[in-house]
Formats: C-alpha cells, sequence, structure tokens
C-alpha cells in the first residue's frame, strides 16, 4: 500500500473552488466575492451582502430594495414552530432550539425538495428571513416574554434588535448589529460550512444543510467562542489584573478564547473592525473598563504568542460588543448562526453547480480475518 499521508482535521486540505470568500490567513485579509471586508463594514448591508454572496456581484437599488421587501415578508415564522420552540425544556441549549426550530421549517416549504438553483435561492431569502425571528424568539421566550413579530417596515438588522426588545434601535446600535451580521456573514470553509456541504453533496435538502452548519458551530472550538471570552473578560474584570490572568491560564494549559485560528496567523480583519464599533460604543456609553480589560489581554497575549501566530479572532471583541447592546452571552452563538445562514446557504448554492459527493478515506489500523468465536465459548 502507497505511503499513507493522514490530515487530520482536514488541515489545508482543498475540496473545491469558490469565488465566495478569499482568505489570506498569513497578511489577515478578508474579501467577500472580491470586496474588502473593511469597504463591505463600512458601506454596505447585510441584506447588500447577502445578495453578493447569493449573485456574485452588488445589487441595483431596484433588486437591493426588492430584496429587502422579500425578507420583510418572510420573516414571520409558522406558530407550529414558535409552538415547539416554548415546548422545549428550560435547559434546552439556545443553539439545540435554533437546530430543531431551522429543521421544523423545512416541511413548510413547498419547494423543498427542489434544488435548482433559482429554488434553492428563494429558499436562502426564505430561510435568512426567518433565522432572524428564531434567534429573536429563543431571547423572548427564555426571558419568559411575549414574542414581538417582525416590523413590516425595518431593515434586518434592526427588526432583530426591535423583536429582541420592543423598541426601535438607535442609530449607533443598527449600524453596529448590521456590521455584525456583515463580519460573520461568510468565511470559506470553516467546520460549519464544511458540514453543510457534506450534506448537500448527497442531494439532501438545503434545510438539512444548514441545519448540519448550525450542529457544527455549537461548538466552543468554533461558534460558542465569544461567550467564553466575554466571560473571561469579566473574570479578569480590570486591565491591571490582565498579565497574570492570562500568564496563569497558559502556564495551565489552557486556550484563550478568541484567539488563534486556523487559517488567520495575524491579526484577524474582522476582529480589528469589531474592535472599532466597542471603541465607539464605549465612548457613547462613556464606559471604558471592559475595553481597557480587553486591549490588555490582547497586548498580553500577542506578546506571549504573536510569535506562535496567535492573534485575536472575531470572537475577542464580539461578545463584549454584544454584551454593551444588552444581548445575554446564551445568545452569540444563535446569532453567530443566524448571520452565517447567509455563507453557508450561498456555498450550498455554489457547489451544487458542480457537485461531488464529499466521501473521504479513513487509514484501517486494525486487525483483520479475525476468527469468529460462538458466543458460549467467549
Ligand atoms: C471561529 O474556521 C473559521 O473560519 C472559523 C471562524 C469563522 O468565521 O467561521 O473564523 C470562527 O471559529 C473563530 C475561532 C473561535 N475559536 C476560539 O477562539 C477558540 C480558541 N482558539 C483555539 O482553540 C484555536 O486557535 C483554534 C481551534 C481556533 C485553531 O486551532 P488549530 O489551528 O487547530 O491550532 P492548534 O490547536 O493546533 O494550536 C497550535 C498551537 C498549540 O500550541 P502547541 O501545542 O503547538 O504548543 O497554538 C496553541 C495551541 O496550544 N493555541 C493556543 C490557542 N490557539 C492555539 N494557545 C492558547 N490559546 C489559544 N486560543
Amino acid at each position: 500500500m502507497s505511503e499513507v499521508v493522514i490530515h487530520k482535521g482536514l488541515e489545508n486540505i482543498v475540496i473545491t473552488e469558490t469565488k465566495l470568500s478569499y482568505i489570506d490567513g498569513e497578511k489577515g485579509i478578508l474579501y467577500y466575492a472580491g470586496y474588502p471586508i473593511e469597504d463591505l463594514a463600512k458601506y454596505s448591508s447585510f441584506e447588500e451582502v447577502c445578495f453578493l454572496l447569493w449573485h456574485n456581484r452588488l445589487p441595483s437599488r431596484k433588486e437591493l430594495d426588492e430584496l429587502k421587501r422579500s425578507i420583510r415578508e418572510n420573516a414571520e415564522i409558522p406558530w407550529e414552530v414558535v409552538d415547539l420552540m416554548r415546548k422545549a425544556p428550560k435547559k434546552a441549549h439556545p443553539m439545540d432550539i435554533m437546530r430543531t426550530a431551522v429543521s421544523a421549517l423545512g416541511p413548510y416549504d413547498p419547494e423543498l425538495e427542489d434544488n435548482s438553483r433559482e429554488a434553492n435561492i428563494r429558499k436562502s431569502i426564505r430561510l435568512q428571513a426567518k433565522v432572524g425571528t428564531i434567534t429573536a424568539y429563543i431571547y423572548r421566550i427564555k426571558e419568559g416574554l411575549a414574542v414581538i413579530p417582525p416590523s413590516k417596515k425595518l431593515d434586518y438588522a434592526a427588526n432583530f434588535l426591535y423583536m429582541m426588545f420592543g423598541k426601535e434601535p438607535d442609530e449607533l446600535s443598527s449600524k453596529i448589529m448590521d456590521v455584525a451580521l456583515i463580519l460573520h456573514a461568510e468565511h470559506e470553509l470553516p467546520a460549519s460550512t464544511t458540514a453543510a456541504l457534506t450534506t448537500i453533496s448527497t442531494l439532501s435538502d438545503i434545510y438539512s444543510a444548514v441545519v448540519s452548519g448550525i450542529a457544527a458551530l455549537k461548538g466552543p472550538l468554533h461558534g460558542g467562542a465569544n461567550e467564553k471570552a466575554l466571560e473571561m473578560l469579566k473574570e479578569i474584570k480590570s486591565p491591571e489584573r490582565a498579565e497574570e490572568y492570562i500568564k496563569k491560564a497558559l502556564a495551565e494549559k489552557k486556550r484563550i478564547m478568541g484567539f488563534g485560528h486556523r487559517v488567520y496567523k495575524a491579526y484577524d480583519p474582522r476582529a480589528r473592525i469589531f474592535k472599532e464599533y466597542f471603541k465607539k460604543l464605549c465612548e457613547q456609553r462613556n464606559d471604558w473598563t471592559m475595553y481597557r480589560t480587553a486591549e490588555k489581554v490582547e497586548e498580553v497575549m500577542i506578546s506571549l504568542l504573536g510569535h506562535k501566530g496567535i492573534f485575536p479572532n472575531i470572537d475577542f471583541y464580539s461578545g463584549a460588543v454584544y454584551d454593551m447592546l444588552g444581548i445575554p452571552s446564551y445568545l452569540f452563538t444563535p446569532m453567530f448562526a443566524m448571520a452565517r445562514t447567509s455563507g453557508w446557504t450561498a456555498h450550498i448554492i455554489e457547489y451544487l453547480q458542480d457537485n461531488r459527493l464529499i466521501r473521504p478515506r479513513a487509514h484501517y489500523t486494525g486487525q483483520l480475518d479475525l476468527k469468529y468465536i460462538p458466543i458460549e465459548q467467549r
């Protein structure tokens, strides 16, 4: 048998071509469909980024208005799905509720089994519209509050905050939520998108493939890190305590959540943008403690592990920003899934244009030709 090379975790293995995003891990650069993430965060909107990912070009004003209208029109979810969410055990993990709700949505979609590009784009719009509502309803139900149906006039990011808190958000909060959705929308083939592609490659349906993505994103090595990063910042409390805390954690071989990345060996450009908006929020609230603590953690971590390519990733500042918007940490990963539904569906649509069943191999290291012994003789 020729020399077997095992690529554990499919590290650096290229399994397909894509036009959806380009990451230069060494330089810390990210493009969506050719546009630098910095420009999209500054000038675009989440709905425009959804269009860009689904159609590989920016929309005209008419196309964007039509997409925003369609998302608003499709934002309601069937009452049976709301009921299912309400009936979940009180202790259910929010990502399990999200996974269950999205799974339950599938049979209500008349085009569920149609894997044509056009049908999958229509389903992506419906799915994207509904995951925002599902995420807000997870919060309302967990807090024991009545759900607030989506507004018919707000854009996606503002509508999400409206369904959460029952009032139209201020301009800065809407802009920050919109940027957060853009930054989380797409990132090539992380574990969750790979899970979604593996599912669709069998010609399953787009809802099932998104459910696979949600299931994979739940894990703390992928989606759950911003919740843990925020907990850490709250535990450290002040900049003065950062260095001792980090050094102790590293000595105990702990992973510092919000740092390191399989692809970025430089500062994650998304973390840089989040940090900018974190600063704007601190200015508006005149509350700097968390910011100064986070900056000190970043300084210490880079001084100790920067040489190993370990820098802040998207999860380091996002949790602190959401916390300042009054969003509880249990909702952070569902919000990540809500935004990444655009990237997952875009990759599903793209991959199906040149589908190949995903079926890797495993190198067998067990025994062969063993003699079967009847149970009476064992
Ligand atoms: C996301 O893939 C994507 O694109 C994901 C994502 C997306 O948009 O979809 O970007 C979102 O998942 C961001 C990452 C969020 N996760 C975390 O912040 C969790 C903490 N980070 C790590 O556990 C780790 O950095 C990973 C899992 C993200 C990546 O790790 P790798 O590539 O598997 O690297 P590794 O585990 O082999 O670590 C290499 C070395 C090890 O040291 P040695 O054994 O060589 O001495 O770096 C060390 C690790 O101990 N290391 C860390 C560390 N991350 C790596 N040490 C301390 N703290 C960390 N966070």
